[in-house]
């Protein structure tokens, strides 16, 4: 693993010093996860520290951010079925094991977030994610999900922990900067996890192409299927955030740029 690459950025110098195939196998371990979200779990029991106040949220912007954190919850429901079905298809131990430790992880981002819902006056969660969904995330659910099904790693792989991934990442970061202490908290959370999701997908995906480089036309196909349903859910996303157009278009660049780096285009 490439020890600038983001799933390496918090690891400490002594993994460093391992040989690469045991600081590969140490950094998918479970033993590894426990100390990535020890504190996270431990000091925030619904994902965000009991001492902060929210403060006043006019009904407008409540509006606003229950539309937002219910399209999160469909992402993260993606990701936690995608990550569980992943756990079969992966090719090797220390795959199926990170995978393993990420499906706990979009567990709990989803719970986290049904927890934030309630928290914010919603009583029926579920029926709110319904009606709130956005028609182009559910199409992105619905084709990665059958990647996952048809066992194509790769393509599945690509899909979830990098398209996905950085959708999520570019927009929870952007959303962090702009909302109240409680969902701030929460959000940054759950970037920490992603952070180790989209390095886990970059690095996989990233050696395998190295390995066999003709591999890369089917995901340009996958990205050509799956960008389209990404950045009109970004734009979705954004509006309902109250971020201006041209804020949605320099986050839209973000996000091609985090896909691009893979040279998948
Ligand atoms: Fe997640
Ligand atoms: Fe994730």
């Amino acid at each position: 693993m490439d020890p600038k690459s983001p799933e390496a950025g918090d690891e400490p110098q002594e993994l460093h010093d391992l040989p690469p195939d045991a600081f590969h196998e140490r950094v998918h371990s479970f033993e590894h996860w426990l100390t990535s979200v020890h504190g996270y779990l431990e000091e925030r029991p619904w994902g965000h520290r009991e001492d902060l106040d929210a403060g006043e949220i006019s009904p407008e912007v409540r509006d606003r951010l229950i539309a937002t954190l219910c399209n999160y919850c469909v992402g993260e429901t993606a990701a936690l079925e995608g990550a569980g079905g992943l756990i079969r298809v992966a090719p090797n131990r220390a795959s199926k094991i990170f995978v393993a430790t990420q499906a706990v992880d979009e567990a709990r981002h989803l719970e986290v977030l049904v927890h934030r819902l309630r928290e914010l006056g919603v009583e029926d969660p579920e029926t709110e994610i319904t009606n709130r969904a956005h028609p182009s995330l559910l199409s992105f659910k619905e084709k990665l999900l059958a990647l996952v099904a048809n066992g194509e790693w790769l393509s599945a792989l690509f899909a979830q922990n990098v398209i996905l991934e950085a959708m999520e990442f570019t927009v929870f970061r952007h959303h962090a900067g702009r909302t109240d202490p409680v969902t701030r908290d929460l959000l940054i959370g759950i970037i920490k996890d992603e952070r180790r999701h989209i390095g886990f997908g970059e690095n996989e995906l990233g050696r395998c192409l190295k390995a066999d480089p003709s591999a890369s036309a089917k995901l340009v196909t996958v990205r050509k299927q799956l960008d389209p349903l990404v950045l009109e859910t970004f734009d979705l996303a954004l509006r309902d955030l109250g971020a201006p157009v041209e804020e949605r278009t320099e986050l839209g660049r973000d996000y091609l740029g985090a896909v691009g780096r893979l040279g998948i285009a």
